[in-house]
């Protein structure tokens, strides 16, 4: 089986960018809406200054008849801007949302494939704050980057053209500032997006440190764990705080410095400008649009000069998210296929660690299942039944030695046929928002056969809470299932196994918030459902695995007994004091 990858190296900026505009080439169209809608925006620009130049040659040549048109005039050169104003944000952030919405759903859908070991090391609050958080940050880099591109960029270049036409010497002065503007805007976006990962991360632990104080509430409040978690949420949010006060301070240099680097290019624009050498060859309204125009460049020359660190925020985000993207997902390279396995497992020689430097979970196991055939196993808890159970349906990959279903290696399955054949209830019950019914026919069982739902719910002893219920199964159970008593939890996860009919069952410590008395209840409906079906049992309550074909006992990984409840008793091993422990609890 693959061994673990290793973590997406980082990418450099333009390649984040070219992977990131893969995304918003399907929108071309927008692009081309809002490219000609800022076009509109920048030659409103342009003409006012030029407007200007009318009206003030107007007035110096007496025409004042003009002012009709200059009147209208002004209305025209506003109306087009509102127009390309409205057309051109809306097709960018058309583009930016989809762009957003396009990432999250295929960085969930990774998330959706990821091998169980991802998830064993990463918290659920950073994956949710990619989610949430640093996707919608990817919009900087699309939307408003490229917003900023179009409309100031567009309106720069109107400016500057018709600044080029009144005089294009004159408007060289403005060449000598760029590279100087080009210093301090690289130091800015550099910090930029240091500064972005940092708050990135911030707010992961923000999501984390409220997720597990909301999930754990009661078990915060009785030990005292109320100031721990107040300091710590408020030691993540104060982290926040000062990150995004260290990107303020950066924009906020970067904006002055630029402004001042381009006041000091207009002051000698005017200074030159106003020598009568120069002044002789132009009309008062051309002077005074000139100027007027030179002062106009200044701020969408300030806006570009942002633009960097609005990217680096946008690239720092897309990182993240791509780095998610990267991860190899779980290995699924087998290609058998059946339509219903017999269910006859083997293990040959298993031997299994969760990560390459710790010491090995189970030891070189073998164990034989015949199909249809009810095997215990019993154990100190962390000898590894759990982890002897993951491996069936591939939770965890990377043993060595062989697992064989029906004589075929685990590994040669296909992922999903495998998982097919399998049902599973284990300790953590999950129960999905919806009704009962919904939960019990969960994912690929959703909308079968209502009577299939109700003989399952009888089965697991669903029905004898849920009749007292006014709505029955169609009770909705909530986020959590706060309203249902984790007995009664379980009992809904076992209806779901027995739904699912699977010719492979395991059942770890599936009764354990039972009664005595349900399971007992319980544990002859299970036996029912054990009936023809190869079924793995781990329970701690030994009584209840009395009847097993066979029990296993492991060991700190290692098999040190195996036999029928009867043969093992009379060997007075370890299975016989583990039996006579509890009898004498009792
Ligand atoms: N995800 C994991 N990563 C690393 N070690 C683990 C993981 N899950 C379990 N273990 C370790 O594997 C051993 C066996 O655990 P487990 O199979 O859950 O035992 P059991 O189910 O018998 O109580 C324990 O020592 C436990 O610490
Ligand atoms: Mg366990």
């Amino acid at each position: 089986m693959n061994k673990q990858q290793q973590p997406a190296t980082k990418l450099g900026s333009w390649q984040v960018y070219k992977r990131l505009l893969v995304y918003v080439k399907p929108y071309w169209f927008f692009f081309v809406v809002s490219f000609l809608a800022f076009a509109l925006y920048g030659a409103s620009e342009a003409l006012s200054a030029k407007w200007l130049q009318h009206v003030v040659d107007a007035i110096e040549q007496g025409a004042l008849e003009q002012r009709t048109w200059l009147a209208l005039a002004v209305l025209g050169i506003f109306l087009l801007r509102g127009v390309g104003t409205f057309v051109g944000n809306y097709a960018i952030s058309h583009v930016g949302r989809q762009v957003v919405h396009r990432l999250r759903t295929e960085l969930f859908d990774r998330m959706l494939t990821l091998p169980s070991s991802y998830y064993h090391q990463r918290s659920s609050g950073e994956l949710l704050s990619k989610l949430t958080y640093n996707v919608d940050q990817v919009t900087g880099a699309v939307t408003n980057a490229i917003k900023t591109v179009l409309r100031e960029g567009l309106t720069v270049v109107g400016l500057f053209g018709y600044l080029f036409y009144l005089n294009w010497k004159l408007t060289l002065i403005f060449v000598v500032a760029a590279p100087f503007i080009a210093v301090v805007v690289t130091i800015a976006s550099k910090r930029m997006r240091m500064l972005s990962r940092r708050l990135q991360k911030s707010v992961g632990d923000i999501t984390n440190a409220a997720s597990e104080t909301i999930k754990g509430y009661q078990i915060v409040r009785i030990f005292g764990g109320t100031e721990f978690e107040r300091n710590r949420f408020h030691a993540a949010s104060d982290r926040n705080r000062r990150q995004f006060m260290k990107m303020v301070v950066t924009q906020s240099l970067n904006t002055p410095a630029v402004q001042l680097l381009i006041a000091m290019a207009l002051a000698g624009l005017l200074y030159i400008a106003m020598h009568p050498a120069v002044m002789g060859g132009m009309s008062t309204g051309e002077f005074v649009a000139f100027l007027t125009a030179a002062g106009l460049v200044t701020k969408p020359l300030r806006a570009l000069t942002n633009l960097s660190t609005i990217i680096q925020k946008g690239l720092a985000a897309s990182e993240s998210v791509f780095e998610v993207m990267d991860e190899v997902a779980e290995p699924d390279s087998g290609h058998h296929r059946v339509e219903r396995v017999r269910g006859e497992l083997e293990f040959d020689k298993v031997t299994f660690r969760y990560r390459e430097d710790r010491d090995a979970v189970l030891h070189e196991l073998d164990l034989h299942i015949p199909e249809g055939k009810t095997v215990a196993l019993v154990g100190r808890s962390g000898s590894g039944k759990s982890t002897l159970a993951s491996l069936l349906p591939r939770f965890n990959a990377g043993w060595s030695g062989r697992i064989l279903l029906d004589g075929v290696p685990l590994e040669d399955y296909q992922l999903h046929n495998l998982r097919e054949q399998i049902a599973l209830v284990n300790q953590q019950v999950v129960l999905f928002n919806g009704t009962i019914a919904e939960n019990i026919a969960y994912g690929a069982m959703a909308g079968c056969d209502v009577e299939k739902v109700h003989a399952a719910a009888e089965a697991a002893h669903v029905m004898e809470f849920a009749d007292r219920l006014p709505l029955g199964l169609q009770t909705e159970v909530g986020e959590s299932g706060v309203l249902l008593s984790g007995g009664q939890r379980q009992r809904i996860a076992i209806a779901r196994a027995i739904l699912k009919d699977a010719p492979v069952l395991i059942l770890d410590e599936a009764t354990s918030a039972l009664d005595t008395e349900s399971e007992r209840h319980i544990q002859e409906a299970l036996e029912q459902v054990m009936k023809g079906r190869t079924t793995l049992v781990i329970a701690h309550r030994l009584s209840t695995v009395e009847k097993a074909d066979m029990i296993v006992v492991l060991d700190q990984g290692r098999i040190v007994e195996q036999g029928t409840h009867q043969t093992l008793l009379e060997q007075g091993g370890a299975y016989a004091a583990l039996y006579r422990l509890q009898f004498a609890d009792l």
